[in-house]
This record gives structure tokens, C-alpha cells and sequence, in this order.
């Protein structure tokens, strides 16, 4: 069998060359490290997690963390859950209520923490890099997953929107029709979905969105960018649709909601572009009536809840993979 995780390693140890490398080492800080047979292997595991299976003692004595110094409803509580599943210990850490407010750094809580016998960080920050930077002062055997990192990865929601993808289209995504639809320059989940799409042999991605929130670094390589939605809808057998990260954003780079919306809104009516059988996704928290209407988020093509629920076993796949014994 190939390890989910070998691999893993190279953002942090990239970080700092005096760093053990051992073996047990193993974290997850995105998505564009990992070769395609690693995402299969962890995509499958999921998919049995979301079938039933359990794994009950797998982290058993484990301690794992949830680190936030940003806002969560749905990572963090099934970051929470998948653990409790696998046997963990689970310390929920919330920054507006830790010593950070009393100037402590985020290094310094974070070997703290380290320093009480925790295994596992689940780690999110609104800065780039800055999981990758709290990585490298993990001891041997000590995981870090990185649960976003301001606009570079969310590598689990990545890993759950593939395992959604698989569930309603199959395994073989080369024929597969993709529209990623938004504010993709702020979005560290378009740049993890992108990875694995392209990992995992995508038929055609499709971009869009103003060109004011469309990176242009090179995120969007070899994929078709357009700023007319309704084009870019036509035939796609699958719409994901991200929020609007009016947190992130500078002034001025959207008109108006209301201009947003009658240009990059997805209502039932622009969904009958797309192939009979399309999904729509979305990462959530949705903007409802800004990126997407309650009639499509709450239709029968929507699998925005069972993006939720996949993430719980996903993250199940994920905690395994970097803190279980083999
Ligand atoms: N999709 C996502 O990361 O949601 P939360 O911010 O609620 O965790």
C-alpha cells in the first residue's frame, strides 16, 4: 500500500535543514506536495470513514489540538469530531479567550502547547505561510495539519470536495467538466481544489470570475479563464461556487453586492446551463444572495451538506494518516 503521507514532509522541512526529518515527522500544510496515488489512498480511507467504517482506538492516548487564530464553524468542529471518532483527546484552543490576548506570540503558544504532551495541531491562521512557519518548531513525532492558512491552502477542504466530486461522478476524473466560480484570488480553497483537480487528471477546469479577484501569479495555469458566467456554465458537471471573502478584500475590487450577484450569482435559471446531472458545491459560509440564491443552495442539485459531512471523514483519513501507528 503507498503512504498517504511520505511526502508530506517537504514544505517543513524546507523550512528549517536542522529540523529532524524522521520518519514519524509527518504533516499535511497542503495539497500541491502530494502525488496522485496519495490522494487516492487518502480520498479511498475517507471514502470508507463516510460508509461507516470506524477506527475507534486508532488515536487512542493521542492529544490533538485544534489551534484557531482565525474563525471556524465547520473545520474546526469536525477537525473536533473526526478526532473523537479515532480516540483522541481533543483541546480546543480559542484565541479571543488565551493568553494571545496578553500579547503571547503564536510560536510561543504554540511550543506551549507542544510542551504539555499534545501530538496533533490543527492549525488555521490568516496569514500565508504562517502554519508552515509553527511547523517547523514541531518536535519529532509531533503532526501539524493545516486547517488554512490566510489565501494559500485549506488542503482538508480540498480533500473534501474531491471526495464529494468522486461520490457523484466517479473515480476517473478525466472527463469531468469543473467551474470554479468567484473570488479566487482570496480563496486559499480555489488553490487547494485547484492542485487536486489538476492531480487528479481533471478533464477541463474552467475559471471564472472579474478579473479584479482572478489571481494572476500562475494560480490559474493551464486552466480556461473567463469572466462571463454564463458561459462558462454550459455543460459543466459540476459548479463550485466560493464565497465572497469581503475579510480579505481591499476596497473597490467588487462594484456592489448587487452587481456581484446579477454578474457571478448562481440562481436555478443559470444552473440549466450546466449538464443535467451538475452539482453545485460550495465551501461555505455561503453569502446567500450574493455568490448563490437559497433556491440553488438548497436544491436538489446542491451537495453543500455533504461537503460537510465528508469532511468529517476526511479529516478522519487525515488525522489517521499523520498521527495513526502505521
Ligand atoms: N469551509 C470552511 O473552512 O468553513 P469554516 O470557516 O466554517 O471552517
Amino acid at each position: 500500500m503507498i503512504s498517504p503521507f511520505s511526502g508530506i514532509l517537504d514544505i517543513q522541512t524546507s523550512m528549517n535543514s536542522n529540523l529532524a526529518t524522521d520518519a514519524s515527522d509527518r504533516h499535511l500544510l497542503g495539497l500541491k506536495a502530494l502525488q496522485t496515488d496519495q490522494l487516492h489512498v487518502l480520498l479511498r480511507r475517507a471514502q470508507a470513514f463516510a460508509a461507516g467504517a470506524t477506527s475507534p482506538a486508532a488515536l487512542a492516548g493521542v492529544a490533538v489540538c485544534t489551534l484557531f487564530f482565525e474563525p471556524s464553524t465547520r473545520t474546526r468542529l469536525s477537525f473536533q469530531l473526526a478526532a473523537q471518532r479515532l480516540g483522541a483527546h481533543i483541546l480546543n484552543f480559542d484565541a479571543s479567550t488565551s493568553s494571545a490576548t496578553k500579547g503571547e506570540t503564536d510560536l510561543d503558544t504554540f511550543r506551549t502547547i507542544q510542551a504539555m504532551g499534545v501530538r496533533g495541531f490543527v492549525v488555521r491562521h490568516k496569514v500565508d505561510g504562517a502554519v508552515a512557519a509553527l511547523t517547523a518548531a514541531a518536535q519529532p513525532g509531533v503532526a501539524v495539519v493545516n486547517a488554512g492558512d490566510g489565501r494559500s491552502e485549506h488542503p482538508t477542504q480540498g480533500l473534501l470536495d474531491m471526495l464529494t466530486l468522486r461520490q457523484a461522478k466517479g473515480e476517473d476524473f478525466s472527463t469531468l467538466r469543473v467551474v470554479i466560480v468567484g473570488d479566487v484570488k482570496h480563496s486559499r480553497v480555489a488553490r487547494s481544489d485547484l492542485h487536486a483537480l489538476r492531480a487528479l487528471g481533471c478533464g477541463e477546469i474552467r475559471v471564472c470570475g472579474p478579473a479584479s479577484l482572478l489571481p494572476d501569479d500562475g494560480t490559474l495555469a493551464g486552466c480556461t479563464v473567463t469572466d462571463d458566467f454564463d458561459a462558462a456554465l454550459e455543460g459543466v458537471d459540476a459548479a463550485m461556487m466560493l464565497r465572497l471573502q469581503r475579510e480579505r478584500m481591499v476596497e473597490g475590487l467588487v462594484e456592489s453586492l448587487d452587481d456581484y450577484h446579477r454578474d457571478y450569482g448562481l440562481t436555478a435559471e443559470r444552473l440549466r446551463r450546466a449538464a443535467p446531472e451538475a452539482i453545485v458545491m460550495h465551501p461555505g459560509p455561503m453569502n446567500r444572495g450574493v455568490e448563490i440564491t437559497d433556491e440553488v443552495a438548497d436544491g436538489p442539485q446542491s451537495r453543500i451538506l455533504q461537503q460537510v459531512s465528508n469532511g468529517v471523514a476526511v479529516r478522519m483519513a487525515v488525522l489517521e494518516a499523520v498521527l495513526g501507528a502505521s
